[in-house]
């Protein structure tokens, strides 16, 4: 991956393409512009038209903004909405009920096509069944699935009567899953009884079983299982578990929406912090579903003839946004996917692609990188192999793009006339932050270029003071915006702290990245996380959660965790341990070693999995005792340390702790 230095000097310039501005709905920087002096000049009203155009709304609301008790925001606080009337009946409503909602290909290349209509009766029928079972307003229901239309109809199901869901990614351990499951207090799993991944059948049911049996099934009453590969290995027990096809069997197709209001939180998202433990982010229905609705217009400039093509997982944000609702609150028609980019081979996201006409494309960096690593390999996988035509704007998140990777993507997959949409963002926003305008804004590679309209960020220093353009600092937000985080679940002082910490004056969101603002231009361009969050693969990774697991191994006295730069994956873990027995050599250490990946593979999930563990006696560590992270970070890239280490106390350990195993 490229150094910063050569995102700081990158010049090239790339204007919206012409043809691309003509029929875009925001077509050029005037257009931009007056977008967001609209904002200045009177903020509540413009959110209060858009959010009035987009919704609908049972009850209207009359305060827009309720800075009462900030930092907890309120939004639209007397309106009441419902997002599954939002993203299905007010489409057929439109005269849209015929159209695809949802392009289903499983892992095998099956395809799978549904209408609004019948997605529509879907989550009516799945909706009363969980009625039936009693769940209710305010109940939390977690999800662990994989990709299929029954993980879009479970979320939109909860959502029409007011149960709050949290989707688990289906790569985390039984025991992540369980902490979820305890700490938003969920009395309802949705499950599938196994996934589809590359060919194999993996499970999912038999997790949640051991989930429970960790101590979640004191809360959970009932487990749904989506029955997707029909194994007869699969365990089930009478009373608890239901199959998904049986609790929507006999239910009515009509299902009247429970009439939420807009701060009622839609869901709780899990991500990591800077410590040990996941934060529960909390979002609401009504300011949430306006952004997801409002960015899929801005940004992805989504028309009705559009087929759109998120590839994230719906246990990731992008997914919730980008998939559950955005697409389908503006009537847009999707493709779910259930499988690997690489299988059968890496060519699998371009001939999908090619097949289904895919217009709009938004993917991670990650998969850009070992889709052009695969080519190199495999020229037959190479994107000029497939017919592209049917593209017209392409996307990217999760992690910085470097130009190399940029280029490549515009040249091969875009073929030079596809606007690229860099959307910085994060779990908290709900959705896009800073990202070019596809029909407006000029693009530089490796940049997310201006904040969308309304989106009032800024780099500010460690107090709060403004930076100028070309100086590096803070990226924070001055203004609230609807779909921000509401809080933590469970832990609003943790929220606070977070988010909008002291140091920074309290009225400043903190998005926990570095930026710096283009001299020139004033582009945005992120340079990484400030704090100890690692982003491998376009997921985010706490440091403490990642040593918190180390140090848990019976064999591990101490661990610290640092990140180290990696031309795949972003960044890559590297794990520095102090074992309680002696410093194991050789064999021994490889042995350990593979021990400890699995361990760490076991308790959080494969994503959390160190490429590198390191041995040592102990860690470098100040006089008062300090771990000095900045020297573990040196090392792992493999750099001498120039930096002053006299106010080490044990110098001589960096030696030690210069070589992985
Ligand atoms: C990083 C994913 C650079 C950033 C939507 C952020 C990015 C974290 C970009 C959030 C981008 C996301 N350019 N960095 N376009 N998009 N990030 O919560 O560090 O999984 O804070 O949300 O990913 O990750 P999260």
């Amino acid at each position: 991956m490229s150094g910063m230095s050569q995102l700081l000097v990158e010049d090239r310039l790339f204007q919206a393409p012409k043809a691309f501005s003509k029929k875009a709905a925001i077509s050029s920087m005037k257009q931009y512009k007056a977008m967001c002096q609209a904002f200045e000049n009177d903020f509540d009203g413009t959110w209060a038209r858009l959010a009035k155009e987009t919704l609908y709304w049972k009850k209207p609301f009359k305060t827009v903004l309720d800075e009462s008790e900030a930092p907890f925001y309120k939004w639209f606080s007397e309106g009441t909405t419902n997002a599954s009337y939002n993203c299905t009946d007010r489409i057929i409503k439109a005269g849209l009920g015929e159209k695809t909602a949802i392009i289903f290909e499983s892992d095998a290349g099956d395809v799978t096509r549904i209408s609004y209509q019948e997605l529509h009766e879907r989550v009516c029928k799945f909706a009363n069944g969980l009625r039936a079972l009693g769940v209710g307003k305010g109940d939390r229901v977690v999800l662990y699935m994989a990709m299929s239309i029954e993980g879009v109809v479970a979320m939109q199901a909860c959502a029409r009567i007011g149960a709050t869901h949290s989707v688990v990614f289906g790569g985390f351990s039984a025991k992540s899953l369980e902490e979820r499951i305890v700490d938003v207090g969920a009395t309802t799993v949705i499950t599938a009884d196994e996934q589809m991944r590359g060919g194999k059948q993996l499970p999912l049911k038999a997790i949640v079983d051991e989930a429970l049996e960790l101590g979640a099934k004191s809360i959970v009453k009932n487990v749904i299982v989506y029955k997707r590969t029909g194994s007869e290995t699969v365990p089930f027990t009478p009373g608890r578990d239901h199959w998904m096809h049986d609790v929507s069997a006999k239910q009515s197709k009509k299902c009247e929406p429970e009439w939420v209001e807009a701060e009622h939180p839609l869901f709780v998202l899990y991500t990591s912090g800077s410590t040990g433990k996941p934060k529960g982010v909390v979002h609401a229905t009504g300011g949430y579903l306006l952004w997801a609705n409002l960015t899929m217009q801005w940004t992805f400039d989504l028309r009705q003839n559009d087929v759109f093509w998120c590839t994230a997982d719906i246990g990731w944000i992008t997914g919730h946004s980008y998939i559950a609702y955005g697409p389908l609150s503006v009537g847009g028609t999707q493709i779910v996917f259930e499988g690997l980019p690489t299988y059968p081979n890496a060519g699998r996201f371009w001939d999908m692609i090619e097949r289904h006409k895919v217009s709009i494309f938004y993917t991670a960096p990650t998969a850009i990188r070992s889709l052009i690593k695969a080519s190199d390999l495999n020229p037959d996988t190479h994107p000029k192999n497939y017919k592209l035509k049917s593209l017209r704007l392409l996307g990217s998140v999760g992690e910085p793009i470097n130009p190399e990777a940029w280029m490549w993507y515009h040249k091969n997959v875009g073929g030079e006339k596809c606007p690229i949409v860099d959307t910085f963002w994060q779990t908290e926003t709900g959705g896009h932050m800073i990202t070019p305008l596809p029909g407006a804004t000029p693009l530089v590679p490796g940049s997310c270029t201006l904040p969308l309209p309304g989106i009032m960020a800024a780099i500010v220093d460690e107090t709060g003071q403004d930076m100028p353009n070309g100086q590096g600092g803070i990226l924070v937000v001055k203004k609230p915006w609807p779909s921000m985080i509401r809080n933590i679940w469970n832990d609003p002082e943790r929220f606070k702290k977070s988010y909008f910490p002291a140091d920074l004056g309290g009225n400043l969101y903190l998005a926990g990245d570095g930026a710096i603002r283009n001299a020139k231009t004033a582009y945005f361009t992120i340079t990484g996380r400030i704090d100890d969050v690692l982003n491998v693969s376009g997921h985010r990774m706490g440091t403490m959660e990642i040593e918190s697991c180390l140090v848990a191994h019976s064999d591990v006295a101490e661990a610290a965790v640092v990140g180290r730069p990696d031309d795949l994956t972003g960044e890559a873990i590297v794990a520095y341990v102090v074992l309680k027995g002696a410093r194991p050599e050789g064999e021994a250490a490889q042995k350990k070693a593979l021990e400890l990946r699995n361990w760490v593979n076991k308790e959080i999930g494969p994503i959390a999995k160190p490429k590198e563990i390191r041995f040592g006696d102990n860690l470098p560590k100040t006089r008062s005792g300090k771990i000095m992270r900045r020297l573990l970070r040196v090392l792992a890239k493999g750099e001498d340390i120039t930096q002053d280490t006299s106010t080490l106390e044990n110098p001589g350990i960096l030696e030690q702790l210069k070589h992985a195993v």
